[in-house]
């Protein structure tokens, strides 16, 4: 799997984007270090606290399912319509990727397959609380 083909699947499923109250519509790809590939969309709600972003749809998908390594995650978004910036992961979202895909996870952020920036999760989160920084054997767990 390369970044493009990541990015165009990310791309896929912002088309699903439920998004009714913002217009800003959001997809994500992401990339299992097996080489599996979870997407989401954001799907937003009326009690507005329920909404959940692309990124943790596509993470709960796959932690869901048994994932517990991750390499990459490709975000597209912006307001609905043609994509004209980059789309930040929001800081609950890396809160929650942090967990599992660690400092060194790739995000991806695209405006198209060709047209991207990444950054490693470490420059996104630095200094993230995480897992090994939890008393007990909440490491082990995984
Ligand atoms: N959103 C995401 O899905 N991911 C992000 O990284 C940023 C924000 C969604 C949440 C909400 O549905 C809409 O975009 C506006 O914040």
């Amino acid at each position: 799997m390369n970044i493009p083909e990541l990015i165009h699947k990310a791309i896929a499923a912002r088309e699903f984007a439920y998004a009714p109250y913002s217009n800003f519509c959001v997809g994500a790809a992401l990339l299992t270090k097996s080489g599996k590939i979870y997407t989401g969309c954001n799907v937003e709600n009326a009690g507005y606290s329920a909404t959940n972003c692309a990124e943790r749809t596509a993470f709960f998908k796959a932690v869901s399912e048994g994932e517990r390594e991750f390499a990459a995650i490709a975000i597209v978004g912006g307001p609905r319509g043609p994509l004209t910036e980059y789309c930040s992961p929001c800081g609950v979202c890396r809160q929650a990727l942090f967990e599992f895909g660690g400092p060194e996870l790739n995000v991806i952020m695209a405006k198209t397959p060709e047209d991207f920036i990444e950054r490693s999760m470490d420059e996104l989160l630095p200094f993230g609380f995480g897992p090994s920084n939890v008393a007990g054997n909440a490491a082990v767990e995984k």
